[in-house]
């Protein structure tokens, strides 16, 4: 009989690619670069089985060109790349990579809140360049971390996980939610307040939200308005959340102290103007990026597909809200 195919649309930890292999012919983008659509469109024309990326849109031109494909398995959490619904009408499975990239991402948020607060890159840019001349009391001047407010807007896995690492710096934790969390209020000490009361009372602010039609540009001029003049706005989740270019008018308008980006509006695109800001500090989309969160994440993907295409339920489907 011939063995089932699956297409993988980037180069992902080989465990996962070796532990497909046993079951299913597999084909790699070997490339390891954005597909071009037309070029993903042929590749997933003949297979059962699709292991993407968050760049890859999964929509009802991908479900149709690829219509003997049982599952697409993200490997992302986010999935504001897939058309849940048409795949749900069309009976198609799609699962993402929940629980095992929390604390990379968490590392990442809390990395980007410390670099930023403490202006880390521009005082190492400063000393790489040869500018460390003569101790100054003034050099460098940020803000204290320790016993300060931070803000968590959107509290699932990530973002208590995030809330354990400010726990270490004794931070005291507000949060919003679409809905109050009584057991991490418990355990982490954490107070829910609506949104608004969050931006004026944050000292660091920090977004873990999915994007969806309800959080595009959650926050914009006006919530840029309510923040203290101090805040440091941190972003792990999707750049399309934070209204760029209101974030850059912010910046300048010095109604807020910094930020630390880890995604952008229109990737691998970023307004250039964010890099002129010394307190800005931006990453190329790293969240989940450690070598045990990858292979975790792809052997979770892997096994998502092997179990749809042995005729079981995924692991980790993503659900219809
Ligand atoms: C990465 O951005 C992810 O959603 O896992």
């Amino acid at each position: 009989m011939d063995r089932k195919k699956i297409y993988i649309t980037r180069r992902m930890d080989s465990r996962s690619i070796e532990y497909l292999k046993q079951y299913f012919e597999v084909e790699i983008n070997e490339l390891d670069d954005a597909l071009d659509r037309e070029y993903f469109l042929k590749k997933i024309k003949d297979v059962d089985g699709v292991m993407c990326i968050h760049t890859e849109k999964i929509d009802s031109e991908a479900f149709e060109a690829g219509k003997n494909v049982k599952i697409f398995a993200n490997c992302a959490v986010g999935y504001d790349n897939i058309d849940v619904k048409e795949a749900y009408r069309r009976g198609v499975y799609v699962t993402n990579t929940p629980e095992v990239l929390s604390n990379a991402t968490a590392e990442i948020a809390f990395s980007l809140l410390i670099c930023s607060a403490r202006s880390i890159i521009d005082a190492d840019k400063f000393t790489r360049d040869g500018n460390f001349k003569k101790w100054s009391a003034k050099n460098f001047l940020g803000h204290e971390i320790t016993g300060k407010t931070v803000g968590i807007i959107g509290a699932g896995r990530i973002g208590r996980a995030f809330s354990k690492k400010c726990t270490g710096f004794d931070m005291k934790i507000i949060y919003h939610n679409r809905k109050r969390d009584i057991e991490f209020e418990s355990e982490y000490g954490a107070k829910f307040t609506d949104l608004d009361t969050l931006l004026k009372e944050a000292d660091f602010i920090s977004v873990h939200v999915p994007l969806s039609f309800d959080t595009k540009h959650l926050i914009s001029t006006r919530e840029f308005n309510l923040m203290k003049n101090s805040a440091v706005l941190i972003n792990t989740s999707r750049g399309p959340v934070i209204d760029e270019k209101a974030l850059i008018k912010a910046l300048k308008d010095k109604k807020i102290w910094g930020a630390g980006l880890d995604v952008f509006e229109n990737e691998p695109e970023f307004d250039k103007e964010l890099a002129a800001f010394p307190n800005v500090v931006l990453l190329p989309h790293i969240g989940s990026a450690t070598i045990e969160t990858r292979a975790k994440m792809a052997m979770l993907a892997a096994k998502n597909i092997k179990e749809v295409l042995f005729g079981n339920s995924p692991i980790t489907p993503i659900k219809l809200k």
